[in-house]
């Protein structure tokens, strides 16, 4: 038992918990999903697993992604992305619901399932459903040799390495990253992306992991934030564009690991519905960084405002606006929107892990969920 013990806090590599460590091990792992893919500086830009379906990717019809839980999370922030930079229709699909829903699929459709673990019961399902009506099925997985990784026709391996905690936190910004390398490459492949935004985004991208650190050394603050709402009894998420899915995660890492009820919302949905639940015992997580929906968030931000809502605001470093109108600021560091979701998922990772701990919860292990969900 001792034994056991110190084996596993030796694991922990220091910290307190699983999902800290890999919380913090984020500019790391984001490094490592890039590594030998991609290279700016000598104009680099390659994934074994395209290239080889890569007349199908540029000619596809339409890409259809289906996953569960954080990684269809990362599902939407790739809809943004392809239908952006490449400029093919993408729909984005609960696995449980596809699998049943009769869907309509032919040889021109890619899939692409997402999975962490690669063994999800129902993203192996609607792959197989798929793979039977003839679409051409892309895996990106982070456990090599999984069973989703071994139905599909070709995938990308996430390379973040063991994620052990159940909240997912470094699996999410690493398909992330290999979502934004595919976007860009069949943006490219395509000419839907012309080549100098390219390259801005291969240069960008390659200064996230630093950026990340950046983030990171927001916790303390966080802490703080965390300690005068960990009683809270509900939370609001909002967010617009590319973070409307980090809206959707940080709501849904706050349930998962602290049992507080969290709804993410995209920002402009809002007055159809969670508006009236606002009041001065509501906090809300407005994720409102420099982006082409600034203007737009910031009049939301005035409408939580105006219903006393505490609103604890994620803004770009060197906002004057929001932070005028916010009760907490937690500053990131700038970037294009398309990489956004990398940046502003870290201090709401961050702040559900506080919260949690202070609630005296099992972080690692939540109650009633489990790493893997083999079975329906
Ligand atoms: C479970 C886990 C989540 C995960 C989801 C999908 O619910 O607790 O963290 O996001 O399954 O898992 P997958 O391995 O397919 O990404």
């Amino acid at each position: 038992q001792t034994l056991e013990m110190e084996l596993e806090s030796i694991e922990k590599g220091g910290y307190e918990h699983f999902m800290l460590k890999e919380i913090f091990e984020q500019p790391r792992s984001i490094l490592d999903s890039m590594r030998g893919r991609m290279i700016a500086e000598s104009n680099h830009l390659m994934m074994a697993g395209i290239r080889e379906f890569e007349n199908k990717f540029v000619n596809a019809n339409r890409i259809i992604i289906v996953a569960c839980g954080t990684s269809w999370h990362a599902g939407l922030v790739a809809e943004y992305l392809i239908e952006d930079l490449a400029r093919i229709p993408v729909e984005v699909e609960y696995a449980s619901e596809f699998r049943y829903r009769n869907p309509i699929i032919n040889e021109k459709d890619i899939v692409i399932a997402i999975s962490q673990s690669g063994e999800t019961a129902d993203t192996l399902a609607a792959l197989e459903l798929a793979k039977s009506k003839g679409a051409t099925i892309f895996g990106i997985c982070n456990v090599v040799g999984s069973s989703i990784a071994r139905a599909t026709d070709a995938g990308a391996y996430t390379h973040a390495g063991p994620e052990i905690g159940v909240a997912s936190t470094k699996a999410f910004t690493a398909q992330v990253t290999v979502l934004t390398l595919i976007a860009m490459i069949i943006g490219s492949k395509r000419g839907t992306l012309e080549t100098t935004k390219l390259r801005e985004l291969m240069v960008e991208l390659e200064t996230i992991p630093n950026k990340v650190e950046e983030a990171l050394k927001l916790n303390e603050q966080i802490i703080g934030i965390s300690e005068q709402y960990k009683d809270a009894t509900n939370f609001l998420y909002l967010g617009r564009g590319y973070n409307f899915p980090v809206a959707l995660e940080g709501a849904l890492k706050l349930k998962e690991i602290s049992y507080i009820h969290a709804e993410g919302y995209p920002a402009a949905e809002m007055k159809h519905g969670p508006i009236a639940l606002i009041d001065e015992q509501m906090p809300v997580v407005v994720i409102a960084t420099k982006d082409s929906s600034y203007e737009k968030i910031v009049s939301n931000v005035q409408e939580v405002k105006a219903r006393k809502g505490k609103i604890i605001a994620i803004v770009t470093e060197g906002d004057t606006t929001i932070p005028a109108m916010a009760d907490h600021v937690i500053e990131i560091p700038e970037t294009s929107e398309h990489l956004m979701p990398l940046l502003s998922v870290i201090p709401l990772q961050l702040l559900s892990y506080h919260i949690a701990v202070m609630r005296g919860c099992n972080v690692d292990q939540p109650r009633n969920l489990a790493k893997s969900v083999t079975v329906e």
